[in-house]
């Protein structure tokens, strides 16, 4: 949650080249990472696809990396994705799934969104090739939302994008104070918003700080998709979150195909497996590749337990 006292030294730690290395080199690390991503090559990442789609539900794949300050990073990036999209067709939809199953999300720094030239457009234009692509497969493509001073420009970059790619989804984030708003601005027909908490450190004047109030505006955001016309994504695994969903759906109506539950992969697996086996559409936020440090500093982030073991492991006990 947002409140614990460690989040953000372990935020500032996820941003550190130094600690990159160090944390990166250590054997354990890597074995900790695997709860989290399932490999680093295309083929890992399609295998555990075959399996998540085998147990009945949809799935997102993100291709790790973020912040690039390299025009050919972002080229390569680009190039995983068109490579991971081509593999798509290998992929067997079981009858019975939501259509489409296969998702990927992305992230604009990653293709370019900070390059000091023209990074917002070379981003727009980098996101518009996946996006052709992905359409041609049948896939969806989801836009991930990153720190506060992306927002703007994200946002722009969206909705330019759904003027010919109208299933593009994209995320808004609860902490943020501006994104009650958001959600009323984003929530007409057609729209489909993931709706997460939020995972990096903002200062207090454009976020919430403390997890009661997070958790508040997380509801307040959800009645908002809810009461809208779109097709709200409820990405979280807090069980109070996930109540106030099944409450809503039942107060406004929305049928089991109007929304839908995301959790990151190997986070909650029952819970996932249960709420599919429920009837729900559940999609598995899976992500692969070697740029793995600062999603895992994220994951130790939200959850102390996670970094005792990780401390643990360190010890050898
Ligand atoms: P939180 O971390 O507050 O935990 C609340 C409760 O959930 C816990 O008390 C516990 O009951 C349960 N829980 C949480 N983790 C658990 C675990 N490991 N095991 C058992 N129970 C657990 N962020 C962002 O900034 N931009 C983005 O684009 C995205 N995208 C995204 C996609 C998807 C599909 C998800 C699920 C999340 C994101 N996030 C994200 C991350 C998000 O912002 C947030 O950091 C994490 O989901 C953690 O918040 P929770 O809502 O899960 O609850």
């Amino acid at each position: 949650a947002v409140s614990n006292p460690l989040r953000p030294l372990l935020l500032a730690a996820g941003r550190s080249s130094g600690l990159k290395r160090a944390v990166t080199a250590l054997p354990v690390t890597r074995s900790m990472v695997r709860r989290y991503v399932p490999g680093e090559a295309q083929d890992a990442v399609v295998s555990a696809t075959r399996e998540i789609l085998a147990s009945g539900r949809a799935i997102s794949i993100d291709h790790l990396g973020e912040d690039t300050s390299d025009p050919a990073q972002a080229e390569a990036t680009v190039q995983a994705y068109l490579d991971l999209l081509a593999d798509f067709g290998r992929l067997e939809v079981p009858a019975g799934l939501p259509v489409p199953a296969l998702e990927v999300s992305l992230k604009l720094s990653a293709l370019g969104q900070f390059l000091p030239q023209d990074g917002h457009d070379i981003a727009l234009a980098n996101a518009r090739r996946i996006c052709a692509a992905a359409e041609a497969v049948g896939a969806w493509v989801n836009v991930d939302a990153e720190d506060h001073t992306t927002t703007d420009s994200t946002l722009a970059i969206v909705r330019e994008l759904r003027v010919d790619h109208p299933t593009l989804a994209t995320v808004l984030q609860a902490y943020l104070r501006r994104t009650e708003d958001d959600c009323r601005a984003l929530s007409g027909p057609g729209s489909r918003i993931r709706l997460c908490k939020g995972a990096y450190a903002e200062p207090a004047d454009v976020a919430f700080q403390r997890g009661e109030e997070v958790d508040a505006s997380y509801q307040r955001c959800l009645e908002v998709l809810f009461a809208g016309e779109g097709y709200p994504m409820v990405a979280s695994h807090d069980p109070a979150m996930i109540d106030t969903a099944h409450a809503l759906a039942e107060r406004t109506g929305k049928g089991k195909d109007g929304y839908e539950f995301q959790m990151l992969y190997g986070i909650r697996d029952d819970e996932q497996r249960r709420l599919a086996a429920d009837g729900h559409t559940v999609r598995v936020y899976t992500p692969y590749g070697d740029e793995w440090y600062g999603y895992f500093m994220r994951r130790l982030a939200e959850r102390p337990a996670n970094l005792l073991f990780f401390a643990r492991s360190l010890v050898g006990r």
